[in-house]
């Protein structure tokens, strides 16, 4: 039998949330938020490289985030380019492989060709598999992938009787991935705001008050202890025949 402090989750999805907040309760622009969350960013994966988390997805930016003031989604799309030119050294350090998820259009070229440098070079990492939603949309990566599935039958390439489960899988913008098993939303909010639809379908949700620029590690390690507690009660009551 598995010892208890064996289990942890296999890929943690964040929505970090509360930036916006954090910067309103001091007094600044919602910018300095964001600006500040790259510490939080950084520690979470220090975090999940240490315990030998398989894969984290970060969603950094959603499709509905355009909406928002240009001048936040101006400063969130060059943020995110310059974490990586900040952070790639470290990411190799760390044995980190990253990746975008989301969809390409809209993303400006010159912050795209950061996104497939960074994941270019620590392609052949084997630690922490970091993917960084951006420009996602979790009903779109579904639609996406059944747009392929129709064009693959269309094209002749498969039978419709082919479709299920498994190859849809294949077809969502990283085929490999594992559901996620431990969602974690900051700044108390306990929706799903469109993340990964697909890979929720069995996770675990664990909501905190904290706001993402003060997440720390033990806010995470205090998640991934309430994961092993829930899966440990699930586990220990499945087959006793009670309910
Ligand atoms: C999360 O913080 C960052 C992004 C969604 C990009 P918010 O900017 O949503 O912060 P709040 O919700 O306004 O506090
Ligand atoms: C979700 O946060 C998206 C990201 C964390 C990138 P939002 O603050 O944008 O979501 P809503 O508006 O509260 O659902
Ligand atoms: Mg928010």
């Amino acid at each position: 039998m598995r010892e208890m402090r064996d289990i942890k989750p296999v890929h943690i999805g964040i929505i970090m949330d509360g930036n916006g907040r954090w910067a309103k309760m001091r007094g600044l622009p919602r910018i300095e938020g964001h600006r500040c969350g790259e510490e939080s960013i950084m520690e979470a994966v220090r975090v999940c490289a240490e315990h030998g988390i398989r894969a984290l997805s970060l969603f950094a930016f959603s499709t509905e985030n355009w909406d928002r003031p240009e001048e936040e989604v101006r400063f969130l799309v060059n943020m995110s380019r310059d974490i990586l030119q900040r952070r790639l050294e470290e990411f190799m350090a760390l044995g980190v492989r990253m990746r975008h998820v989301g969809r390409r259009d809209g993303i400006p070229d010159n912050i795209l060709a950061w996104f497939d440098l960074a994941a270019e070079v620590t392609a052949p990492n084997r630690g922490l598999n970091l993917n960084i939603n951006f420009n996602y949309g979790g009903r779109r990566e579904i639609l996406d992938a059944a747009l392929a599935l129709a064009a693959a039958v269309g094209e002749g390439n498969m039978r419709l009787t082919d479709i299920d489960g498994e190859a849809l899988r294949r077809h969502l913008y990283v085929p490999e991935l594992p559901d996620i098993d431990l969602l974690i939303r900051t700044a108390g909010e306990r929706r799903i705001s469109n993340f990964m639809l697909w890979h929720l379908a069995d996770a675990e949700i664990v909501v905190t008050p904290v706001l993402w620029p003060d997440f720390r590690r033990e806010h995470l390690e205090k998640a991934m202890r309430e994961f092993r507690e829930r899966r440990a009660r699930r586990d220990g009551s499945a087959g006793d025949g009670l309910d």
